[in-house]
């Protein structure tokens, strides 16, 4: 059972308001479920707050109308009874979110479903979250330093943060993020602890690692191989770059579960294998060579057969500025194949910078969209009549093609700017 202090036994007696109440007994079931047996303070909670879509609030339409407390207190709090939600204790912030707030005609969105956008943009604003709707908020403001207790949602950003920053978080939903930015507590379970956080398995590397394509496939291979364990990669030379990490992350979150990942050398929490693995023994070595890299691009490209694309989606997880100036060299001055269209998507922070620098023009005068908050696997949305996508992510050609029933090839961002300009299909594994 989980040991409450003096504070924490007078929210869940309601000294603070029902909402807490409820926020803390949550918290308190969750905690037991794991088997945690206390609570630690966080002051980073990143998800995604008595959000809804259309269809959701619809389907509360009889509490309330399904208004932001009718939604927080049933679904985020799971509570029957409808409770008045304060703003919140805790530093939050909103994560990606449905639609982008421009674009949303063009991704098929209907005027009530945008109405209902802004409006539940606005109550999340209200209860003094951070609007910055995108899956990479250690790019648009919100970075934990290391060791921080955080509770965070979305899979990428979670391995972002324990692994690339020293972070410390697990893989939360919706009704943990959402007790915890009324409480400011999470359970002291898993990744917030230094016994959870060591390596399991060994990676040894024995091809060059360079280019963000590299990470990304280094990150599908692993992720497939360890799924929810932790890897510990050896063999690296160089030093990955933040975008690198990036897809690295999100790629082995996506055909694995990992959570957090160690480099050796390079990551805050493996100095030396040694430190990596700690008291932990590997249990298993694995070797990734030519034949694997080779496995896993054929593996990413297994659902392309048609070489005549018409849709490129970039942007997964959501773009960096150095990703936006990389794409926008490669545009400037050109225009699409006309059978093509191009979505680029990033957070809105990002896109404020892309505009001051001119990227932004760039891409649209080619004949592409520059897009923030959601993504086409998020939304489920891409240009009607999409038969073939070209993506540059791991983690999104793991997705989309599934979600929508479209062919997908996956190269280099090069690879996909070719495509969108040609119309064609000519990425090759280098
Ligand atoms: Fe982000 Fe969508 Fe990829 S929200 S991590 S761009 S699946």
């Amino acid at each position: 059972m989980v040991r409450l202090t003096d504070s924490e036994k007078a929210m869940l007696d309601g000294a603070e308001g029902a909402a807490k109440q409820k926020a803390m007994a949550l918290l308190v079931r969750y905690a037991n479920a794991l088997g945690a047996e206390r609570f630690v303070d966080t002051n980073n909670i990143a998800g995604v707050p008595g959000s809804s879509s259309l269809f959701l609030k619809n389907y509360y339409k009889d509490h309330n109308g399904g208004d932001y407390n009718a939604i927080f207190s049933l679904y985020d709090l799971d509570s029957d009874e409808i409770v008045e939600v304060p703003k919140v204790s805790a530093y939050s912030c909103h994560l990606q979110g449905g639609m982008d707030p421009d674009n949303w005609m063009k991704m098929g969105q209907t005027q009530a479903a945008f109405d209902h956008f802004r409006e539940d943009e606005a109550a999340v604003a209200d209860h003094g979250v951070q609007i910055l709707k995108t899956c990479t908020p250690y790019l648009a403001g919100n970075v934990p330093v290391k060791g921080e207790h955080c509770a965070w949602m979305e899979s990428s950003a979670v391995v972002f943060c324990n692994s690339v920053i020293g972070g410390r978080t697990n893989t939360e939903g919706r009704e943990s993020t959402s007790s915890a930015m009324l409480t400011g507590k999470i359970p002291d379970w898993g990744f917030h602890r230094d016994e959870f956080r060591y390596g399991t398995h060994l990676v040894e590397v024995e091809v060059p690692i360079e280019t963000v394509q590299d990470w990304g496939m280094l990150g599908y291979f692993v992720g497939d191989v360890v799924q929810e364990n932790i890897p510990v990669i050896t063999g690296v030379t160089g030093q990955p770059n933040l975008v690198r990490h990036k897809h690295f992350g999100a790629a082995a979150a996506s055909s694995g579960g990992v959570e957090l990942y160690h480099v050796v050398g390079i990551t805050p929490e493996a100095a030396t294998r040694e430190i990596a693995f700690g008291p932990r023994r590997p249990v298993a070595t694995i070797k990734y060579g030519l034949a694997e890299r080779r496995k896993t691009y054929e593996s990413l490209n297994a659902i392309g057969s048609n070489e005549s694309v018409d849709f490129v989606m970039l942007g997964c997880p959501h773009y960096s500025i150095e990703q936006l100036w990389e794409v926008s060299r490669l545009l400037d001055g050109k225009k699409l194949n006309s059978g093509v269209q191009l979505w680029i998507f990033t957070s809105r922070s990002v896109k404020s910078v892309a505009d001051t620098n001119g990227y932004t023009k760039i891409i649209t005068d080619a004949g592409g969209l520059l897009l923030t908050d959601t993504c086409s696997a998020i939304s489920q949305a891409v240009p009607k009549g999409t038969k073939v996508v070209a993506l540059d992510s791991a983690k999104q050609t793991h997705y989309l093609p599934a979600f929508m029933g479209i062919e997908a090839w996956f190269g280099t961002t090069k690879d996909c700017v070719d495509a969108a300009l040609t119309g064609r299909w000519r990425g090759a594994l280098a």
